[in-house]
């Protein structure tokens, strides 16, 4: 079977095609982080209007590269979570392909993509595996038993993790998207200077809140600033620090209560080097094993969309003849 797939649900237009036998035939993916740097995040409109110029361009190359239209066998899209007017436009088109090839089309859970990216690589994951989903958009602790078989076990309250770094790094000047930046300022930085008062993070339950550290860093910068060179990268750290903590602590915990021994931690924020260290270290120290995929599958991307559509397609599921996208779909337990 091979499966045309489109993700559009926020600020990445990705196109791929995915080969049951093959693999992934051919895929593209746009970035419009440049568009949204100058607002500090992602503006929706903007996101909308930006795939609609940029995905049918980016189908046609696609779909050619990977042998023509004649050869695909369903047309899979991202139908939620994520920006209404954005989704709108992957499943607008997505439909439209479909019914003008005849062939079946699906929506597919932006979240169950990233959960099975991880089967694009070889060697896969064996199931089952507890996924920590951490991203701009999400925070997840999910135990993932199979295809189709998923337990969130905990997520985040209010921000998502990547979130809290790109708002710590716009207190601190740093510039858009914060993640990478807030990293290289922490390198130089002390990360016991600031004991970030870190109430929800060290409780016992399985959720994760980021909201308390951000307004303590907040806090931080309008009784110091403007801070120093030094102190900006002592806040980097000491932040960065704590959010790691917050996320290892969690997931092994997860690990234990479950008594899954297989970690796959995925999302934009897997790109976190202290993060990635810290959880190499405790889940070696706990006899688990640890994925981190390649970075262009922790990220948003249409190779995961095509590889979990194509999962449903080949169970049978189907779009209806009604349309939609839904920003807060939930992930199916
Ligand atoms: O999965 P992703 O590319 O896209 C969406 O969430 O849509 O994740 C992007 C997020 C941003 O918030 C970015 O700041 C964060 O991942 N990020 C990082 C790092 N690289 C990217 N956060 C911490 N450290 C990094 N090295
Ligand atoms: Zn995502």
């Amino acid at each position: 079977m091979r499966v045309l797939g489109i993700e559009t649900s926020c600020d990445e237009t990705g196109v791929a095609v995915y080969d049951t036998s093959r693999g992934l035939l051919a895929h593209a993916l746009y970035s419009q982080i440049r568009l949204h740097a100058e607002y500090g995040g992602v503006v929706p409109e903007l996101a909308s209007r930006d795939h609609v110029q940029k995905l049918l361009p980016m189908v046609q190359k696609v779909v050619a590269e990977a042998g023509g239209p004649e050869s695909l066998d369903g047309v899979v899209y991202t139908a939620g979570p994520g920006l209404v007017g954005a989704l709108l436009v992957g499943a607008c088109l997505g439909r439209s392909l479909a019914f003008a090839w005849g062939v079946p089309a699906l929506g597919v859970h932006h979240m169950e993509g990233h959960l099975l990216a991880p089967m694009l690589e070889d060697p896969r994951p064996e199931f089952p595996f507890v996924a920590l989903l951490v991203s701009g958009g999400h925070s997840l602790l999910v135990d993932v038993e199979g295809v189709g078989r998923y337990r969130t076990l905990g997520e985040s309250i209010d921000d998502a993790a990547g979130e809290a770094f790109d708002k710590v790094a716009k207190l601190l000047g740093l510039g858009f998207p914060g993640g990478p930046i807030a990293q290289r300022t922490a390198e130089t930085g002390d990360a016991a200077a600031i004991a970030f008062p870190a109430s929800r993070m060290t409780d016992g339950g399985r959720d994760f809140s980021f909201s308390g550290i951000k307004t303590s860093v907040s806090l931080y910068v309008k009784r110091h600033g403007p801070l120093s060179e030094r102190q900006t990268a002592d806040v980097a750290a000491s932040f960065q620090a704590a959010v790691v903590r917050m996320l290892v602590r969690k997931t092994i915990r997860v690990c234990e209560q479950t008594g899954v021994k297989r970690i796959v931690l995925t999302g934009g924020v897997a790109a976190n080097r202290p993060l990635g260290e810290a959880l190499a270290a405790e889940s070696s120290a706990e006899g688990i094993r640890l994925h981190v995929p390649p970075p262009r599958l922790c990220t948003d991307n249409a190779a995961m969309i095509a590889a979990a559509g194509t999962e449903r397609l080949k169970a049978g599921e189907r779009a209806t003849l009604d349309l939609n996208a839904i920003p807060d779909l939930v992930l199916a337990q």
